[in-house]
């Protein structure tokens, strides 16, 4: 979940280090550290909270070493302070590690580290990392050698980066479930746990994969995997622009991701669609389309708001394509065995591509025979390429934890791939033709939901002191109720529900009084009747209604205390229109209650623990 950043070369790493942290904060935020080599000895600065706090005391002294390390922690083991944030050292401070990711075999390492004399100073699992390389150094192995032998008897996950003082001339860098690249310089060299840490420098990476370890130094580097294989590492070429991962004159990331969905929508898109014949060009699928047709049950599997939208993905497909699809948490996917057949079709969601839930599921999947394939938004991530085949969203970055853009632009690429087979199956050139248009207007649409921030603003001034709220919708606005929901708590700690309408009266209509805001999603489709009646028990419960409406809708507003209303679409492609209303509205009332909404307490952008 951490960031990882590190310089070899000759300039001062200091500036760099702390430039890339900066750009790594969205992933973990509790604690910051630098550690660097200079007149042959290991320093390690740190420090709990913001990297902004790390950058205030790493400048009271004067310091110019040519290689170090940063981090960026999301604690999971000890509480986030100065002593538990890393680089962690080993006992007589000449190495230093900074790791990312979980070691679930600590505690058998730590008793037997301490059984031979090894003293801790964090609570953290990592630390056993620093002292059992230690154990192995001492053994008379040089560091490369020493680091993949501590591997062999490590259980859990890491992306890990060494500075050791003997060896100044390098660092070492080593992966298994959690991301590490290495960014390639002229006579210097970078890592990284994220590539936006990078771009300002290079455009050439190296990604290491599980279970390889790399030694990085000022002109080159050498991988090799942890049984001492040779490997050839590949440069590739990136082309992200650092404009891409800045705020662009908005308050925050996540005002601008919003306000960003005319374009970002545009770009799942571009290129894809061809409306004579009615359907849509996905190159990386395109040859798996017959097959895809005759698959007997797809599964689409994720976490968060990237399983919310496998569940608007399950209405799509069930509609158009009739092949049963389930949806599943990918940690729960995972754990129990799933019964999967060679026919069965598996789609990964992920954003970021490296959700250690989604990505170890994943794996389980392919080990089980099933079509794998990845729907990411990360190019080059880990579940991308993990998966058999796949479609990137190209959404652009997204940097705000709470995710909005990207789960619109998961919206369309599941509707695209609905096209796709769908036309494969039995659906008419004309039918088709009309999605193409429907797709296409899309982003217009959008543009007009945005003007209405300012009006979505006033309603969030009423309701920031709100303790809970309810968000209800049927059909494929069910899971916008969910997504609705899950903004509200991320970025404003108000608690809130997200329910198929009809289930209120099965229970959540015992919380209803004059306190209780209850959202409902009600566009004007074929369950509105029946939301309508939904929205008249609670008003006879007098809690307080905020509708997103159709903008035809003229009767809403008699029932509602506030309607936001929105453009039509067809009912498959409702959902990335419904939920921009919800997304503004956590918005305002976070940014209201002085949040920051960017970085929210506990979260981090990218979970790649289990
Ligand atoms: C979204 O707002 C959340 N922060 C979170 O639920 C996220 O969607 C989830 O962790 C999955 O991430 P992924 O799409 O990168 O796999
Ligand atoms: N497990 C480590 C810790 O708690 C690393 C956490 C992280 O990935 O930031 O310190």
């Amino acid at each position: 979940m951490c960031g990882i950043v590190g310089y070899i070369g000759s300039k001062n790493c200091i500036p760099i280090i702390i430039e890339g942290l900066k750009r790594l904060e969205y992933r973990g935020y509790d604690s910051a550290g630098i550690g660097f080599i200079e007149n042959n000895s290991c320093r390690v600065i740190k420090n709990k909270g913001k990297v902004s706090l790390l950058e205030k005391k790493v400048a009271e002294g004067v310091y110019s070493p040519s290689v170090g390390l940063g981090h960026t922690r999301w604690a999971t083991h000890g509480e986030p302070n100065e002593i538990n944030a890393h680089p962690h050292y080993n006992a007589d401070k000449s190495l230093m590690i900074i790791h990312n990711g979980i070691i679930e075999n600590y505690q058998t390492l730590k008793t037997i580290l301490i059984n031979a004399g090894y003293e801790f100073k964090s609570q953290t699992d990592s630390e056993v990392l620093a002292h059992l390389i230690d154990s192995f150094l001492k053994k008379g192995n040089e560091l490369f050698k020493a680091v993949r032998l501590a591997l062999a008897e490590v259980e859990g996950t890491y992306g890990l980066a060494i500075l050791y003082d003997k060896e100044p001339d390098k660092i070492i860098v080593a992966k298994k479930g959690s991301p590490l690249v290495i960014g390639v310089g002229d006579d210097e060299n970078y890592i990284a746990s994220d590539v936006s840490a990078l771009i300002a420098y290079t455009s050439r990476v190296v990604y290491i994969e599980d279970g390889e370890v790399a030694e990085v130094f000022r002109d080159g580097f050498n991988a090799k995997t942890i049984l001492d294989e040779d490997i050839n590492k590949e440069i590739h070429k990136i082309s992200m622009s650092l404009e891409e991962i800045d705020r662009g004159g908005y308050e925050t990331f996540m005002l601008k991701e919003i306000m960003e969905q005319p374009e970002s929508v545009l770009n799942s898109m571009r290129g894809r669609l061809l409306f004579d014949e009615g359907t849509v060009k996905l190159g990386g699928i395109q040859n798996l389309a017959e097959r895809l047709a005759k698959t007997k049950r797809i599964i689409i599997t994720a976490c968060g708001t990237s399983w919310h939208a496998g569940l608007v993905g399950e209405y799509m497909f069930e509609q158009f394509l009739r092949i049963p699809t389930e949806v599943e948490y990918a940690s729960e996917f995972r754990y129990r065995n799933p019964i999967l057949q060679p026919d069965d079709a598996i789609f990964f969601i992920s954003q970021s591509g490296e959700t250690a839930d989604s990505l170890a599921a994943l794996k389980e999947a392919k080990r089980k025979g099933a079509l794998v394939l990845g729907i990411c938004n990360v190019v080059g991530s880990s579940i991308a390429r993990e998966s058999e085949a796949g479609v990137y969203i190209h959404a652009g970055p997204e940097i705000g934890v709470a995710s909005t853009k990207a789960f619109t632009s998961q919206l369309v690429v599941l509707a695209l791939i609905t096209l796709l087979i769908a036309r494969k199956k039995d659906m008419s050139l004309i039918d088709g033709q009309k999605i193409v248009e429907e797709f296409q207007a899309i982003p217009e649409k959008i543009k007009t939901i945005l003007k209405l921030n300012s009006q979505i603003e006033e309603i969030a001034s009423k309701f920031r002191d709100a303790k809970n709220f309810l968000y209800l919708g049927r059909g494929y606005n069910f899971p916008v109720a969910l997504e609705g929901a899950l903004k509200l708590k991320e970025i404003s700690y108000i608690h809130a529900e997200g329910y198929p309408a009809a289930e209120m009266k099965h229970g959540p209509i015992a919380l209803v009084d004059e306190n209780m805001p209850v959202v409902f999603i009600a566009p004007k489709d074929s369950t509105y009747d029946k939301i309508v009646s939904n929205i008249e028990e609670i008003r006879a419960r007098k809690g307080r209604i905020i509708a997103i409406a159709s903008e035809s809708d003229n009767h809403i507003d008699n029932l509602a205390d506030f309607t936001i209303k929105i453009p039509d679409t067809i009912r498959m492609l409702m959902p990335i229109l419904t939920v921009i209303p919800l997304q503004l509205l956590a918005y305002h009332i976070a940014m209201k209650k002085g949040l920051n909404v960017d970085q929210p307490r506990n979260l981090a952008k990218s979970v790649t623990v289990e």
